[in-house]
């Protein structure tokens, strides 16, 4: 680690929005699929990074419920884009000590891509470094959605009594269970808001939005995020943490 980088805490969970690849292509005169290309490219050097930090989860959007709704030939580019990188992925995670997890609902991919989901974490299960979770058609309400459903068959089964039911039992049924929440959440790309994204594990999350396109992003810029995050003052309700 190099000398900015003295004396930060590492926050323990970061979690991304990575924005921004349709604008970074068209900033270049290149098809949309281009910016999502370069974008995987980042996420593979993010990952590395994030491991040789210290941090010891990073849960990057990568595509939401909602962006199903876009073209079929974007929809396309992207699934390919995702079995090509998943393979690569692989590899990255095991030369890193790297566990990955899929959060989302993976039962809407093709068999092929939700295989290739199953093996990457059965594959990197034991390894003890950063903890990896690409959000994959997830949304948070359906996150949330599916978690009450899970619940209710609980109660139905006689599992679970619905006197029982606490924040901490609800976590433990949405798709992060035994993930803590994250420390800071950072969105590339500009915009100021959540899209879906982990509606229920964000509720005491630091924000920090960039402009810097997803493409664009880099060592440096992870760094002025967790140097932005070192001056923040958490409170989650109280008056005073430090
Ligand atoms: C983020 O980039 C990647 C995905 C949502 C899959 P976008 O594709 O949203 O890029 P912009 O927002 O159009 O620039
Ligand atoms: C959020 O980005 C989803 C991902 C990064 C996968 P979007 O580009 O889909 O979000 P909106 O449409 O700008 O809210
Ligand atoms: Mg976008």
């Amino acid at each position: 680690m190099d000398n900015t980088m003295e004396n930060m805490v590492i926050p323990q969970h970061v979690a991304l929005i990575l924005d921004g690849n349709g604008r970074w292509a068209k900033k270049r005169g290149l098809p949309r699929s281009m910016g999502h290309k370069e974008g995987c490219v980042t996420v593979e050097k993010t990952v590395e990074i994030a491991a040789r930090m210290g941090i010891k989860y990073l849960t990057v959007y990568g595509f939401s419920t909602e962006n199903w709704k876009r073209s079929k030939e974007e929809v396309g580019a992207l699934m390919q884009l995702f079995r090509f990188y998943m393979v690569r992925l692989l590899k990255i995670a095991k030369n890193n000590n790297v566990r990955v997890k899929m959060i989302g609902e993976r039962n809407r991919f093709d068999k092929d891509i939700v295989e290739g989901i199953n093996r990457l974490e059965r594959e990197t299960k034991d390894n003890t470094g950063l903890t990896f979770v690409i959000a994959v058609n997830y949304g948070g309400r359906d996150e949330i959605v599916r978690a009450a459903k899970k619940m209710a068959e609980e109660v139905k089964m006689n599992k679970l009594n619905p006197e029982d039911i606490t924040e901490n039992v609800f976590s433990g049924f949405l798709d992060t269970a035994k993930m803590p929440d994250p420390d800071l959440l950072i969105r590339t790309s500009g915009e100021l808001r959540l899209s879906n994204y982990l509606l229920w594990q964000l509720a005491y999350t630091e924000i920090y939005v960039t402009d810097c396109l997803w493409p664009d992003f880099s060592k440096e810029e992870l760094e002025k995020a967790i140097a932005a995050y070192n001056k923040r003052e958490r409170r989650f309700g109280g008056v005073q943490t430090k």
